[in-house]
């Protein structure tokens, strides 16, 4: 048996983890249900629960990683005893690693394609018609976008394969300075936009015109989704931190991160749609309608396109990778099949899923459960129920089975007042108004 991988340092750790928490969910999801959910008020939900519920839960499954050694399943008979219930958890992980990685590379693969329109200038040759529908002839192209889906998923195999070291470690170490550097200039450059100033103004003011019960939902879920919680990655990277790095200041910088970077992805982003007047509410296609727009219209905005969307490969990339290491850590560790063969046949079974999430835009988008395309179903499933029901349960573990010498030393050291409050969130308050969001939640979705 070898022995386990472990970071380098504290930075290639918080650059890992920062990668897995920065990605689509940030730069695309949260400003389009930003504006599905009308701006400010929406925003202000998401803030409160990262903090209360988010970050507390993101110290849980770091030390639950740490603690144990081990990955996602494994990590609970370790702390608990052989064949616990709670390794339960672990195995809904799983689950959802296989969903979200599933669609979450079909949309990687829209940005590599846009990213490729983008270089070879075909937005420069379109009026702003054929610029706002490609994304909807896209759709309607399944040979294309499997093409793409089918790349996006060979990159994140490719530094899977490679390992944690070799792999993770390095290409995070690469690609989250360069998106940190490109997303710095994009926010410098919006300042001089008209609309610069509204868009601070939609994100940032209390206006609760628009918000449903619907939306306090979607904010709760997203929070999990952003963080990359309740469903083992954290565990899973956590696994391969030495035990004695301390770890809640890491949890909190890493939350630090995501959230900064989630609120420049919206400045820029409702900065170009109020620039041309356009409708914040568009959904899912926003980030795809607004920035070609720039092509056209702005004289350096190819570059600003090009810069953008290759930033926002970079976010998918390190996170998309993170998703897979949960299922291939799992396997190796377990079944003791070696790396190579585990990430392969893991990333062929996702991509055939992802089929599912692809297809969903053309030939299968009749096919609907409960009302939902596949790629809807496994989009809202996740973020919420997988996930808070995961983080639910990962707060309650920490806190009630592991309880307050494991949050001393995830705090490193005695510290009773963070102590005393950490153990608050996880025995009580996130427990509690999780698991309140998720029985509305039910009732909202089955009466
Ligand atoms: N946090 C990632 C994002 O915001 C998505 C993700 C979810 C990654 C769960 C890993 C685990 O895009």
């Amino acid at each position: 048996m070898t022995a386990r991988a472990h970071w380098t340092n504290r930075l290639a750790f918080i650059l890992a983890a920062s990668g897995s928490a920065v990605g689509l969910g940030n730069i695309w999801k949260f400003p389009y249900i930003t504006g599905t959910n009308g701006g400010g008020a929406f925003v202000l939900i998401y803030l409160v629960c990262i903090a209360l519920v988010g970050i507390p839960i993101f110290i849980a499954e770091l030390y639950i990683g740490q603690s144990s050694q081990k990955s996602v399943v494994e990590s609970f008979e370790v702390l608990d005893r052989k064949n616990s219930p709670w390794k339960s958890i672990g195995w809904l992980g799983l689950a959802a690693a296989f969903l979200i990685l599933s669609f979450y590379s079909v949309v990687g693969g829209w940005v590599l394609d846009f990213e490729y329109r983008s270089l070879i200038g075909e937005f420069t040759r379109e009026t702003d018609d054929q610029i706002s529908s490609t994304l909807g002839n896209l759709f309607g192209n399944p040979g294309r976008q499997l093409l793409w889906h089918f790349i996006f998923m060979a990159m994140t195999v490719s530094i899977v394969l490679r390992g944690v070291k070799e792999g993770l470690e390095k290409w995070n170490k690469i690609l989250m300075p360069g998106l940190i550097l490109m997303l710095v200039g994009l926010l410098v450059y919006s300042v001089q936009l008209d609309g610069f100033m509204q868009s601070l103004k939609y994100l940032f003011s209390f206006n609760t015109d628009a918000l449903t019960p619907a939306g306090v939902l979607e904010a709760v879920g997203h929070s999990f989704f952003t963080l990359s919680l309740g469903m083992g990655a954290i565990i899973t990277y956590g696994s391969y931190l030495q035990k004695r790095e301390a770890i809640a200041r890491t949890a909190i910088v890493v939350g630090l991160v995501d959230t900064a970077v989630a609120l420049a992805a919206g400045v820029v982003i409702f900065a170009v749609v109020f620039t041309f007047g356009m409708e914040p509410g568009a959904g899912p296609s926003l980030m795809f309608k607004t920035l070609p727009m720039l092509f056209v219209k702005l004289p350096v905005g190819q570059i600003v396109a090009i810069i953008f969307f290759l930033l926002v490969s970079f976010a998918a990339l390190t996170s998309s990778v993170s998703l897979l290491e949960v299922v291939v850590a799992y396997w190796e560790e377990k079944k003791k099949i070696s790396r190579k063969v585990v990430t392969i046949v893991t990333g062929v079974i996702i991509y055939a899923l992802g089929m599912l999430s692809a297809l969903s835009t053309n030939v299968l988008s009749d096919f609907k459960i409960m009302g939902l395309t596949f790629f809807d179903l496994f989009d809202k499933a996740t973020s919420q129920y997988f996930l808070p029901i995961g983080g639910l349960f990962i707060a309650m573990f920490f806190g009630w089975k592991l309880g307050p010498e494991a949050a001393k030393h995830a705090l490193g050291g005695n510290r009773p007042g963070f102590s005393a409050g950490l153990m608050w969130s996880a025995r009580l308050v996130a427990p509690i108004a999780v698991g309140i969001i998720i029985i509305y939640k039910i009732y909202m979705d089955f009466q």
